[in-house]
Order: C-alpha cells, then structure tokens, then sequence
C-alpha cells in the first residue's frame, strides 16, 4: 500500500485562488458550450420531428396500403390505410410476420418478396391476396428493397393498391363499350324500322289498287245478280217453260242465285276489310313533312290497340273509355305509333300479372286532349323515372327492347305542341298521359299547335 499525498502547507494562497478562478471561468465556457450545444441539438430535434411528422403525414394519406418490413421480413412500419385493412389495426401490426398477412392462396407469395430483397430487384405490379380484415382481397402489388447506409438490403417497402379498384374500372369500361356496341345495333335497328315504314307505305299504296278493283267487281256483279234474276222470271214465263224450268232444278240455279248474294257480300265484307288495314298502314306511315290533318284521337287509339293487343299473344283485359270525339290536328299515323308504343310497353310490363288490365281513357276539356294509359304491371322504379326519355335507355334484355320507343314518342308528341308524361299510379303500375292541343274548328288552321 503506498502512502497519500498530502498538500504542503507551504504552497502561497495567491496560486490557490488563482486556480479556482480559472476552474471556474472552465467550467462557465464549458457549461455555454454545453447550453449551446443543447440549443442546437433541440433545435434539430424539432426539425427531426417536424420531418417526422410530414413523412408520417405523407405515408398516412397514401390511399395505397404501405407496409415496411425487415430483412425477416418481419412489419417495422404501416401506414392507415393498413392499419384500417388488416386485423388488429394500429397496434397489432408491427412485429407481425409479413406471411400472417398474406393470404395462403395468394398468386404472389412471401418467398417472392424474399427473393426480391435477396436479388435487389422490384416488384411491380404483382397479384397479392392479403388477408384483410373483412377477408381475402385481391391487390396489386409494388414492392421496392430499402437499403441501409452500407449499401446493404434492409428490408422492403410494399404498396398495395385494391384490385377490386381497378377491376372496377375495367369492367365499366367493358361495359361502357358493349353499350356503345349496342347502341351501334339499335340504330340499324331503328334504320331497318325507318325502312320497315317506308316498305308498308309502298305495300299499302299498291295493294289499294287491286283491292279497290276487287271492291268494285263485287259490286257491279251483285248488280249482275239482280238483272239476271230478272231475266231468268222472264224466261220462266215462256210458253216452253216447263224445259227451262227442269233444267233450272237439274242445275239448282236457285241455290246457285240465292248463294251468289251471299259470296259476293263475302267478297265485298274482305275487301273492305283489308280496304280498312291499308288505310291504318297509310296512317301509320305517314310522312311527317306531309301536312297534317284532322283526325279523332279515339279512332286512332282504338286502332292501336286492336294492333297491339291482337299479336301480343295472350288475353288482356280492357277497360276502355273512349266515347266523344277527341279530334286533333296533326300526323294520326304517328300518334297511332305513340299509342301502339305506350300499349306495347304496358303489355310488356304485365308480362308477369296474373290478369294484366289496361284502362284506357281519352277526355277533353277545353283545348286539350287527354289520353291516359293505365296497367297493373309493377310499375316504374323511382329512380329510373327521369331517365325513360332518354334514347336508349331500357330495363329489357337485349333483342327485346331497344329504349328507343318513349324517346321517339315524346319528339312527335312534342312536336305535336303535346306533352307525354309517366307517373306511378297510387294503387299500383304505371299511368302514361299524352296530352294534346284539341282541334278548335273556330281558331282556323295553325292554331291548335301542330306543325304541319
Ligand atoms: N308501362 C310501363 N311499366 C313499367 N316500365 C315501363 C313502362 N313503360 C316504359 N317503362 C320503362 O321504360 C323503359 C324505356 O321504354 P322504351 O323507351 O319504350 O324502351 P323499351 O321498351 O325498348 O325498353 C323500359 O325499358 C321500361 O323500363
Ligand atoms: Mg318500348
């Protein structure tokens, strides 16, 4: 054991001071230094935070799905949106294994993103299903290896992005393209209709012919028919009227006359009959640059009806309401082509009644016609009211409908100075109303707002 110094006594007390001082004034530099330095070093601290708090901020509004893992592939660091995807949310994902969020069936897998890290390459744009919160979701995937200040791999950074998303997109895009295509059809469509017109015009015009000269026929041989029954008493008068009159029984002449009247009003009832339907072709395909003229909207209403309702292939019940003329100024064929529209679409949406009824009720009052429609079908969905109008628009399958009839409907109503109005009956099914200026004999011509 070695002894302690001891301090001289003899050393001056001046020194002594001397050296406190100068400890002292050691210590003041010291302790500035060190306030200065603690200064700065919270200075950076704060930047450090503030760069912290815009890189959380950043990562946080990603929509994207971030997720940071080591080298063992083990989360260091989320963002929200992961937070909000996977199970456990803010606390329970660091620490977590990259594999417990992966689902088993996903394309990409973790050994993928290993060999990522392990070949320093990226991952773009790579299939995941993660396993969500809510279940197993398709992603895709970016991921891009983190490096540390070597040089060195340090982990990986994936960003996910939803494939639902995306998928979404395609798909109405997809969609987007097959309307288009259809609306491509259902112009030819409507194109192949404009000639289907054109044609029953022509038809109507040349069948009129033959039929007027069958109608006339049938006339001047009824008128035959008397003169030669006239002759045939006269003969019968004869002095050699026994020969006549046994030939006139082996021949049966009587039933041969009294049968004749009878096939020639047969003759005369089919003419007129097919008289009648070319003169509903005519009215149907009318030309609109023709001038109108004026017409009973009962009539015509009627017409349509008996169209529709004689090809629609099962029984419906009518309650129709008809009487009193409704006279009207315009094109009657493309008022019957309304009608018969607004009746083909009631019966297509009683397709499913057990006893489809329309009602079918024209009134006037003051200068306007009104027809309304009325069936028992389900009725139209509000949120497709405001869109039946529109070209194109239609709730029927392809091939069935084409969403061009309420569209061509309401441009001649309109253009007939009418309106043409859909609403959901109280009780049930729709109510279609067309509404038309009333022919006003006293206004004169153009005023009952048609456009010639
Ligand atoms: N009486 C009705 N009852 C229910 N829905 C109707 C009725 N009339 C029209 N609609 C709806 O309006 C749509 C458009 O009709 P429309 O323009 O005639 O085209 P389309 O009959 O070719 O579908 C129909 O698809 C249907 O959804
Ligand atoms: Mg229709």
């Amino acid at each position: 054991m070695t002894d302690a110094v001891q301090p001289t006594a003899s050393r001056p007390l001046v020194d002594d001071d001397q050296l406190w001082l100068s400890v002292m004034n050691k210590m003041d530099e010291t302790w500035a230094e060190l306030v200065g330095q603690q200064v700065e070093l919270e200075r950076k601290n704060a930047e450090l935070e503030g760069a912290h708090a815009f890189m959380a901020g950043v990562f946080d509004s990603m929509s994207d799905v971030l997720v940071a893992c080591d080298t063992a592939l083990r989360v260091v660091r989320t963002n929200q949106a992961a937070e909000r995807l996977f199970p456990g949310g803010a606390d329970g994902l660091v620490g977590r294994l990259l594999t417990e969020l992966v689902d088993p069936h996903s394309p990409t897998t973790v050994a993928d993103v290993a060999n990522t890290i392990v070949r320093r390459q990226r991952l773009e744009d790579r299939e995941f299903i993660l396993a969500a919160a809510g279940g197993a979701m398709p992603f895709a995937v970016n991921g891009t290896v983190l490096y540390d200040g070597r040089g060195r791999p340090s982990g990986v950074v994936l960003a996910a992005r939803p494939l639902g998303e995306l998928r979404r997109a395609y798909t109405e895009l997809d969609r987007a393209h097959r309307s288009l295509k259809d609306a491509q059809a259902q112009l030819v469509q409507a194109e192949k209709m404009a000639s289907l017109g054109r044609l029953v015009a022509g038809v109507a015009h040349e069948l009129n012919n033959p039929i007027s000269f069958v109608y006339g026929n049938a006339h001047t041989l009824r008128r035959f028919t008397r003169r030669l029954e006239a002759y045939l008493a006269a003969v019968h008068a004869d002095p050699r009227a026994a020969d006549f009159a046994r030939q006139r029984q082996d021949l049966r002449i009587d039933m041969v006359l009294s049968e004749l009247d009878g096939a020639l009003s047969g003759i005369v009832d089919g003419a007129e009959r097919v008289r009648d339907i070319v003169a509903d072709l005519r009215r149907f395909s009318s030309d609109r640059r023709t001038p109108g003229t004026i017409f009973d909207l009962a009539d015509v209403a009627r017409t349509a009806l008996d169209w529709i309702l004689a090809t629609c292939g099962r029984p419906v019940t009518v309650h129709a309401d008809l009487d009193g003329a409704l006279d009207v100024d315009g094109h009657a064929g493309q008022m019957q082509q309304v009608i018969m529209n607004l009746v083909q679409n009631a019966v297509d949406a009683m397709e499913g009644s057990d006893s489809p009824t329309l009602d079918i009720a024209g009134t006037r009052r003051g200068g306007r016609v009104c027809l309304t429609i009325r069936d028992n079908g389900p009725g139209i969905a509000p949120e497709i009211m405001d869109r039946i109008f529109d070209p194109f628009f239609t709730t029927k399958p392809v091939g069935k409908g084409t969403g061009l009839g309420l569209a061509i409907c309401y441009r001649m109503v309109t253009e007939h100075g009418g309106m043409l109005a859909a609403s959901r009956h109280p009780a049930g099914g729709t109510t279609m109303t067309l509404d038309l200026p009333a022919f006003m004999p006293d206004d004169g011509p153009g005023n009952s707002g048609a456009e010639a």
